[in-house]
This record gives structure tokens, sequence and C-alpha cells, in this order.
């Protein structure tokens, strides 16, 4: 199955939609533990690397989270009680403002998960899907920074929200 990419725009409408059935594809909090760790393995060797801290604490704390962050948005248990009541998917585009993200960057990320996600063995095609679907087109979100020189940061009004959860 071809996992595909499309452009972001600037300041567009973006429909995504939490996946569902992916948390208990991947396995639960053991799959989704070992895909997470995994991917950000990957990260480190990858062009996006000086983003993400250096300091190995640090780096572990960032995999952790990640992880939390993942099963809850994947339908798993809410363990991620780091967006303090405000809803995840906004917090996730605000803590990203912080960094200098182009296109450039969501691309290496998304390829680097792809890479991760290939790496399951006998992981559920729609399930797949459905969890690329979600990365594909929430990640536009996390774009801030643009060819022609400007910065522009999503706002949530711009995000479709079609999760029912
Ligand atoms: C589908 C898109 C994405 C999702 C769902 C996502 C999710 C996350 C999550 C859950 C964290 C950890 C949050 C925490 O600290 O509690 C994080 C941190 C981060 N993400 Fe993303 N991310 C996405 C795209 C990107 C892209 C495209 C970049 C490009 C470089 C990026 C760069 C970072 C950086 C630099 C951090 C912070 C690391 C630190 O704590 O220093 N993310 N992201």
């Amino acid at each position: 199955m071809e996992l595909k990419i499309t452009p972001v725009a600037k300041g567009e409408k973006i429909e995504f939609k939490n996946p569902t059935k992916f948390y208990e594809a991947i396995g639960g909090e053991e799959g989704m533990k070992r895909l997470m760790y995994d991917f950000y393995d990957r990260i480190y060797e990858s062009d996006i690397a000086h983003f993400f801290p250096q300091d190995e604490d640090e780096f572990e704390k960032v995999k952790e989270k990640n992880t939390r962050f993942f099963i809850q948005i994947c339908g798993g248990p809410k363990v991620y009680d780091e967006a303090d009541g405000m809803d995840l998917n906004e917090y996730m585009i605000r803590l990203h403002d912080e960094f200098s993200i182009n296109e450039k960057a969501r691309i290496e990320w998304l390829g680097t998960m792809k890479e991760a996600l290939d790496n399951v063995k006998d992981l559920d095609e729609e399930a797949k899907a459905e969890f690329w679907d979600y990365l594909e087109n929430f990640s536009k979100l996390t774009v801030n920074s643009f060819s022609d020189g400007s910065t522009y940061y999503a706002s949530y009004t711009q995000a479709i929200d079609k999760s029912a959860n």
C-alpha cells in the first residue's frame, strides 16, 4: 500500500480524524511504544535530528511523552496529561509553534514515520491507512515557515476535526 504525501498550502483548511483502530492494531501500549521508540531512533539519524534534544535523558522524555500522546489520540487510554484540559490536537499544534517547521521538515518527519511503520510486521492495512491519513493531514498544521520567507501559525479554527472522541 502506498502512503501518499500531499503538499501543504499556507492557511488552507485541514480536515483530519483521530485514528480509532490503530491502537489495537499496533498491539496496544507495548506495540505503540515499540513503534514510537523506533521512530525516534530513526529521527536521530534523519535530517531533522537537530530539532530535537541532543541530551540523552531529554531525548528519553520526548520518546516517552510522544508514546503517551499517540496512545491517547489513537483510541487508547487517556494517559497524556500535558494538555491540561485543552483539546489534544489544538495543544499539539501550539506546542510546535516554538520550532521553525517547513515543508521539507514535515516531509522528513513523515518519511521517517513511514520507515518505522513499514518495519512493523503484520500490521492491519486498514488501520495503517487510517493512521497515515491522520498524520499526513495533521502534520500540515505543524508547518509554520514557508518558502517565501513568511511564517504562518495554523489557527485551530482552520482545522476541521472530524473525530468523534
Ligand atoms: C502528525 C504530525 C505531528 C505530531 C502528531 C507530532 C507530535 C508530537 C508530540 C506528541 C510531541 C511531544 C510533545 C510533548 O512534549 O509532550 C512532539 C514534539 C516535537 N515535535 Fe512533533 N509532531 C508532529 C509533527 C512534527 C514535525 C513535522 C516536526 C518537524 C520537525 C516536529 C517536531 C517536533 C519537535 C522539535 C518536538 C519537541 C521536542 C522537544 O521536546 O524538544 N513534529 N511532537
